[in-house]
Formats: C-alpha cells, sequence, structure tokens
C-alpha cells in the first residue's frame, strides 16, 4: 500500500515520464531486450532516489522486466508528486511526497526496507545505512546494491572499513560513463537551469563563487564560464586548485570569496563550507545554493540562529535578514538546487546513468554470489556496453583497431 500526496496528480506525471521516454534510448533499449525474458521475475528492486520523471522510466523498465518495485525518494524536496502519482498507478509502490519531514522520510525509508528487497539502488547511501542501522535481518536476502553518487559511495567505502559489508555495493558513481557525464554536464547544465528558473536572473557579468572543483564543481563552473559569468573557485586540494587556476577561474579561499561572489553554488560533498564566520561578509542581497549530496554544504542551522527576520521570498526561495542589514537568499533551504528546485539533470543523461544501473542490476542479479562483499567498480564491459548502445542511438559510427595498430600497441621495442 503505497503512501504519496495525491494519486489524482496521476496524468501530468504520465505526460512527464512519456515526454522523457522519447529521450532515453538506452533505458528503452534495455527494456526491450530484456522484458520478453521476464529478466527481474519476483525480485524486489528497492530504488531510494530522487524521484522525478527519469527515474519513474528507469522504474518502469524494471517493473516490465518482471521485477516488483518500489520506491522512495532520496530528498525530501526532490520528489515529484505527479510523477509519485503516475508510478502508483502503473503498479509501483511508492512512499514520498515532496516535502516530507525529515522523520516522514525515515518512515518511507523503512517501508521500503518492510518490502524485503533482493536488490537495490541507493542514492546518498541512506537506505542502505538504515538497513545496517535496523533491518539486519535483510542482509543474507540483498544481493547487492548500486550506488549513484559520490557522497553515497564514500558513506559505503567507510562502512565497509569500519564494520565490513555483506553484500557487493557497486560504485555506480565512479564509473567514467558515469561521473564525466553526471555529475560534470549533467550536475553543470541543470543546476544553472535551475538557477535561472527560480531566479530570471542573468548570469551574464556576475561574479560565482563555486565551492569545489570535483566533477560537479567543474561541470558548474565551465557553463558558467561559457555564459560569461566571472567564476571564482574555492578548494582544498592543492592539484585541483591548480587545475580551476590553469582554467582561467580565480581561486581563492572562501573567506575572500565571500566579500565578493554574487552567487554561490557549493559542490564539495562537505559541511560547513559557507557557515557562521563567512555570513556577515556575503554581500547584500547575495544569493546562495547547494549541489552537493546533502543540504550541509551552506550551514543553514546557523544562518536560522543569526537571522533576525526570514521571508519565503518566492517559491524555493527563502530571503534571510542579518542584524547589520544586509539580505542573503537561499535557493531551495539549501538542498541540491537542481533537484530540489527543478527537473534534474537532463533526460540523455540520466539515460547513460541508468542505463548503467539497469545492466548492474543484472549483473548483481546473476553473479552476486560470486563477488566480493565489498565496495566493487561497475564491470569494464558494462560501461562498453551502454557507451555503444547511446552512440549507435545517436546514429553515430567510430572506427576500431586493426590487427597491426593492436599488435603496435602492445609491443615495446
Ligand atoms: N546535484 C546533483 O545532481 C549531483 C550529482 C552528482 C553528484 N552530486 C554530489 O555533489 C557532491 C560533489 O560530487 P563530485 O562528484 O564533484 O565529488 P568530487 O570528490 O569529485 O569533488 C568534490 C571536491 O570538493 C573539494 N572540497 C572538499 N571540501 C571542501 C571545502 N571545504 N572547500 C572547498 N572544496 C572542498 C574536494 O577537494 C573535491 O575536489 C557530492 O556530494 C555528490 O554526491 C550531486
Amino acid at each position: 500500500m503505497s503512501r504519496i500526496k495525491d494519486i489524482t496528480l496521476w496524468k501530468s506525471g504520465e505526460k512527464k515520464v512519456n515526454w522523457v521516454k522519447n529521450f532515453m534510448p538506452v533505458v528503452n533499449f534495455l527494456e526491450n531486450k530484456f522484458s520478453p525474458l521476464d529478466l527481474f521475475k519476483d525480485k524486489v528492486i528497492a530504488m531510494c532516489i530522487h524521484l522525478e520523471a527519469k527515474t519513474a522510466r528507469l522504474a518502469l523498465a524494471f517493473k516490465n522486466c518482471g521485477a516488483k518495485v518500489v520506491c522512495t525518494g532520496s530528498n525530501p524536496l526532490s520528489t515529484q508528486d505527479d510523477v509519485a502519482a503516475y508510478l502508483v498507478k502503473e503498479g509501483v509502490e511508492v512512499f514520498a511526497w515532496r516535502g516530507e519531514t525529515y522523520d516522514e522520510y525515515e518512515q518511507n525509508l523503512e517501508e521500503v526496507l518492510k518490502r524485503e528487497p533482493d536488490l537495490i539502488i541507493d542514492d546518498g547511501f541512506d537506505l542502505t545505512v538504515l538497513l545496517y542501522k535496523k533491518y539486519q535481518n535483510l542482509k543474507n536476502k540483498v544481493l547487492g546494491v548500486g550506488e549513484e553518487t559520490t557522497t553515497g559511495v564514500m558513506r559505503a567505502k567507510a562502512l565497509a572499513k569500519d564494520i565490513g559489508l555483506d553484500f557487493p555495493v557497486v560504485a555506480v558513481n565512479d564509473s567514467k560513463l558515469k561521473f564525466l557525464f553526471d555529475n560534470r554536464f549533467g550536475t553543470g547544465e541543470s543546476s544553472i537551469a535551475s538557477f535561472m528558473r527560480n531566479t530570471n536572473l542573468l548570469i551574464s557579468g556576475k561574479t560565482f563563487v563555486v565551492a569545489g572543483y570535483g566533477w560537479v564543481g567543474r561541470g558548474i563552473a565551465h557553463k558558467l564560464q561559457g555564459l560569461k559569468a566571472k567564476v571564482i573557485i574555492t578548494e582544498v586540494d592543492p592539484i585541483k586548485a591548480l587545475e580551476a587556476y590553469m582554467e582561467g577561474f580565480e581561486v581563492m579561499p572562501m573567506k575572500e570569496a565571500v566579500k565578493k561572489g554574487d552567487v554561490f553554488i557549493t559542490a564539495t560533498g562537505n559541511c560547513k563550507v559557507i557557515n557562521e564566520e563567512h555570513f556577515p561578509y556575503l554581500k547584500d542581497g547575495v544569493i546562495l545554493a547547494n549541489a552537493g549530496h546533502f543540504n550541509v554544504e551552506i550551514d543553514m542551522e546557523a544562518l536560522e540562529r543569526i537571522s533576525i527576520e526570514k521571508n519565503e521570498i518566492k517559491d524555493n526561495i527563502k530571503e534571510y535578514k542579518l542584524s547589520n542589514g544586509r539580505k542573503i537568499f537561499v535557493i531551495a533551504e539549501g538542498r541540491l538546487i537542481n533537484l530540489a528546485a527543478g527537473d534534474g539533470h537532463p533526460i540523455e543523461i540520466m539515460d547513460l546513468s541508468f542505463g548503467i544501473q539497469f545492466l548492474v542490476m543484472k549483473w548483481l542479479l546473476e553473479n552476486s554470489k560470486n563477488l566480493p562483499k565489498e565496495v566493487t567498480s561497475v564491470p569494464h564491459e558494462i560501461e562498453l556496453e551502454i557507451a555503444k548502445i547511446k552512440l549507435n542511438s545517436a546514429g553515430i559510427e567510430i572506427d576500431s583497431l586493426s590487427e597491426e595498430q593492436i599488435k603496435y600497441l602492445q609491443s615495446w621495442e
């Protein structure tokens, strides 16, 4: 029995899912190939992931391949209620709604675990962590987890180091086909699209501060550069800082950047990157947003505490007034801007990421017992297969090595 906001919303959810289906050739191809075989027959696939149209498309592909699918959101603000309603109408169990409290969020994760999953797709590792904390009895049933994001992979590695894993966790995030495209191009484009949609402001000429020059930060910074913003990077890693400098960005510590930026986007996966020490130095009317997984990068607790006035100024934007008279605007409560205040990554990008997730679930289904119980990489063959399907669907052909070239590349003389 699902728990969602309102089942009558399903029609607009259906339209959204039908729209994305037009641009997800990889997931469509895999669904067409494996649905006649009932690949996931009777297996329970649990998905803890941002619940919007592209994810719904993946959930339905699993269902059409025989799985029982149960979904929850991986963030209290990223669920689209109409999409959740459509999934329920199509026979997927869903426990999620936009704006759920943290307690409700956890209860929803619990409901999903009570369905005793065989396979898990996690995005941030919350579902798997809860399984370890409270549902230890399920550990033997789970064939494996596909972890979608950087933060989740870090938590999986920390859990494996501290107490060991009882099933393989595949670091989907760490496959090239994921982070080169999803983290970089996907988050880059969608974070800026979301900023533009929510603020209706010009990018050109503004000073943006991007915290973190990892895959996500890079993607955001480069898109901003292309739109003629002035971009400042803050980093803690000297090599990444140097790379940012060589790419033409200004690099400086956050305590300097706070005095210069018009807009800040954090993308570090770390906490309190913009914190109590920084708030008083921010310019009046500054806009803060986060693209990292958790809402910890901007210290919202401190901002709430030191503000003398708060106003919901418009959908997804809250205004904080400080005692020095300055205003700070925060987008989506400091949760990931592209998902909590937008539609998430472009469809073509998620088609790649979800193509990998699909084949990773198949790989776990068929090989789990023989795999080490640790954080595992996506097999190279899966990455190659997805890349080929994507290229084929775009009508792109590439060269292949001749025998002579293979020999040449393998020789040392
Ligand atoms: N919004 C989305 O849709 C989306 C998509 C993919 C990943 N993510 C999340 O974005 C975050 C970053 O992912 P990534 O793949 O770029 O990770 P990454 O490890 O490649 O990059 C993070 C960077 O932040 C830097 N950093 C850490 N602490 C810092 C600090 N205090 N100040 C400045 N820099 C600091 C690190 O040195 C590193 O270069 C993660 O939380 C990830 O889960 C979000």
